[in-house]
């Protein structure tokens, strides 16, 4: 099956103005590669100055956000609705990141009306599950993440399902430099895939896009990228230098 590979560079809460526009710049001038989608995820405020830079030939570039709100519109004062990001250029939006989850304690029914939002403005969702360290330890991770993903991405239908990218990012390699071996990704992935064949067709379960994420790196994207159910990665630290980001796209 030749699925879509796709690599996204998630800046979280990094980067001024000047550097968001340097990072995003060298970036989009860098990227030639066609059979690889590139997903460039910045902080909000740069969003519409990150998406403009994109050429016109670069029809495998596009732009993501790293949030939504839950709610359509209204009187949310900080808020952030899928359809304003939908508005200035967004393709992807990242729902349930570990990051999320934890901090701003984001549970499975808040994420499922995010990534609802985000489907019903047109846009993608990049849905994030993984287990923290314990539950590795206890050998109850897979069962752990397949909960994560009942009770969110696998309530939506199979046509809705089908603009969601999975993306598997163990809480413990997270900014740690610990990556999942390629074993370890590929054992989950193969259980994601398995999920949703059973949940919804074996079709979808041959497209769906899965990535990997957890202290990607140039050396050892290519060991991840080569499993057969691991579609690519959501890079975090290594997608704020444009030479480490620009070598894992070229990992596969
Ligand atoms: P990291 O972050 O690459 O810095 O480990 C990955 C992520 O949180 O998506």
């Amino acid at each position: 099956m030749n699925r879509k590979k796709l690599v996204a560079g998630n800046w979280k809460m990094n980067t001024l103005f000047k550097d968001a526009l340097a990072l995003g710049s060298t970036i989009i001038d860098d990227v030639r590669e066609n059979d690889v989608e590139v997903v460039l995820i910045p902080p909000a405020p740069f969003i519409r100055t990150i998406a403009q830079l994109k050429k016109h030939n670069q029809s495998t570039l596009y732009i993501g956000a790293q949030d939504c709100s839950d709610r359509e519109v209204g009187a949310y004062t900080g808020e952030i609705s899928a359809a304003m990001l939908e508005s200035v250029g967004v393709t992807y939006v990242v729902v349930g990141h570990s990051e999320r989850r934890q901090y701003f304690n984001e549970g499975s029914a808040v994420l499922l009306e995010k990534t609802k939002r985000v489907l019903e403005s047109g846009m993608k969702v990049i849905f994030c599950c993984g287990e923290p360290l314990e539950i590795r330890e206890r050998n109850e991770h897979v069962a752990y993440v397949q909960k994560q993903l009942q009770e969110t991405i696998l309530q939506l239908s199979e046509e809705e399902m089908k603009r969601v990218v999975v993306a598997y990012e163990p809480i413990w390699a997270i900014g740690t430099g610990k990556t999942a071996g390629p074993e370890q990704a590929q054992e989950m992935h193969a259980a994601i895939r398995s999920l949703i064949t059973r949940h919804f067709s074996t079709d979808l379960g041959q497209e769906v896009v899965i990535l990997y994420g957890g202290s990607v790196k140039p050396g050892n994207a290519h060991d991840l990228f080569k499993q057969p159910d691991v579609d690519g990665g959501l890079v975090g630290g290594a997608s704020l230098n444009p030479d480490t980001f620009i070598s894992i796209i070229r990992s596969f």
